[in-house]
């Protein structure tokens, strides 16, 4: 059931520099861009055209977009609401993602809307950037705890999913915020899915690794047949509205087992590890990423 080849969608400059508490130039984030697209990462989601008071680390999502040029059309970028639609239409963007919450107090915080309010603040996103041909991927959080309600419901889970891929969203991403999530709850809720209709082709995983269960996490969602899987160069990464959220899944931890596993991916480690040495530097700490400390130490 394991599958043959599965796709990285890397988050680093858009999960884990919005959680940095340096202040990255634009130059430096064009750069991070360009080196994970050289290293063979097949999407990197690149920035959010939030409230810039929301997220002051991206404030400058169109500067880097214009200063990607035509590489950073095709790049996604999240977008909540349809004044982040315009702007990214502005740009000429052809792949955008909102992102829902699983639990009502999340909606609240990260949103400013109800659990039910978020659909209608999403509805006229996904319509209108369909009827422009853009794809879109709706993320959705807190799947597996929540810093504030505890437990969350594989049902709630499910409905607020399926609401939003019956907006039009090409691809799910099953997002464990605050990285307390654990095997058994992976398998469960892609069970779930499946049992309403959901096949694993259109679901992504997007885990942190706040409680060190990422990459088996990532490893019981494999052996369920997931292929696409959301993480981020050297562990960067959280969300500056759960503070329960660490650092993403490394880029380079996922890599290592994959390998191992003799499943495809198409990424060069040691780019991607040499790519996140040269951004530790910029942020002055160092990855939290094993792979990438043991590799920088003593190159493979
Ligand atoms: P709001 O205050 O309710 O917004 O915030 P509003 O609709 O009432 O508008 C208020 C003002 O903001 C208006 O300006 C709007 O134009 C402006 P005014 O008329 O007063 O001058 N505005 C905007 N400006 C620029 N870009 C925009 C935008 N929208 C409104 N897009 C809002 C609602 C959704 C905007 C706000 O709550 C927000 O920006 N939230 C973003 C929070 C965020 O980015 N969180 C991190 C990403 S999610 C995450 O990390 C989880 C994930 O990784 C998965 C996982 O791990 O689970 C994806
Ligand atoms: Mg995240």
């Amino acid at each position: 059931m394991t599958p043959e080849r599965v796709t990285i969608y890397e988050v680093g400059p858009r999960d884990g520099l919005q959680n940095e508490s340096a202040i990255v130039p634009v130059e430096v984030k064009a750069e991070f861009v360009r080196r994970l697209l050289a290293a063979g990462l097949p999407v990197v989601e690149a920035t959010s055209f939030v409230h810039p008071k929301w997220v002051p680390q991206l404030a400058d999502a169109a500067d880097l977009m214009k200063m990607l040029g035509d590489e950073g059309r095709e790049l996604p970028v999240l977008v909540p609401n349809e004044r982040g639609l315009d702007r990214a239409l502005e740009l000429g963007l052809r792949h955008v993602a909102i992102f829902g919450s699983a639990t009502e107090t999340f909606a609240q915080k990260n949103l400013n809307r109800s659990l039910d309010e978020q659909f209608a603040m999403f509805e006229p996103v996904v319509r209108r950037a369909r009827d422009a041909g853009l794809d879109v991927r709706a993320y959705v959080s807190m799947c597996f705890g929540d810093p504030w309600e505890g437990a969350v419901p594989v049902e709630q889970v499910v409905s607020v999913g399926r609401r939003l891929l019956d907006l039009g969203a090409s691809q799910l991403s099953i997002g464990d915020t605050i990285g307390v999530g654990t095997a058994r709850q992976v398998t469960e809720l892609i069970d779930a899915f499946g049992a309403e209709g959901v096949p694993t082709n259109r679901l992504a995983m997007h885990f942190h690794d706040t409680y060190g269960q990422a990459l088996a996490n990532a490893y019981a969602a494999l052996d369920r047949g997931i292929t696409t899987f959301d993480a981020s160069a050297g562990g960067l990464g959280g969300c500056p509205y759960a503070k329960s959220a660490t650092g993403n899944l490394a880029t380079e931890d996922l890599v290592w087992m994959l390998t191992g596993l003799g499943i495809e991916h198409g990424v060069d480690l040691d780019a991607v590890v040499a790519t996140s040495v040269w951004m530790a530097g910029h942020l002055g700490r160092p990855s939290p990423s094993a792979v990438v400390r043991a590799l920088a130490e003593s190159p493979a």
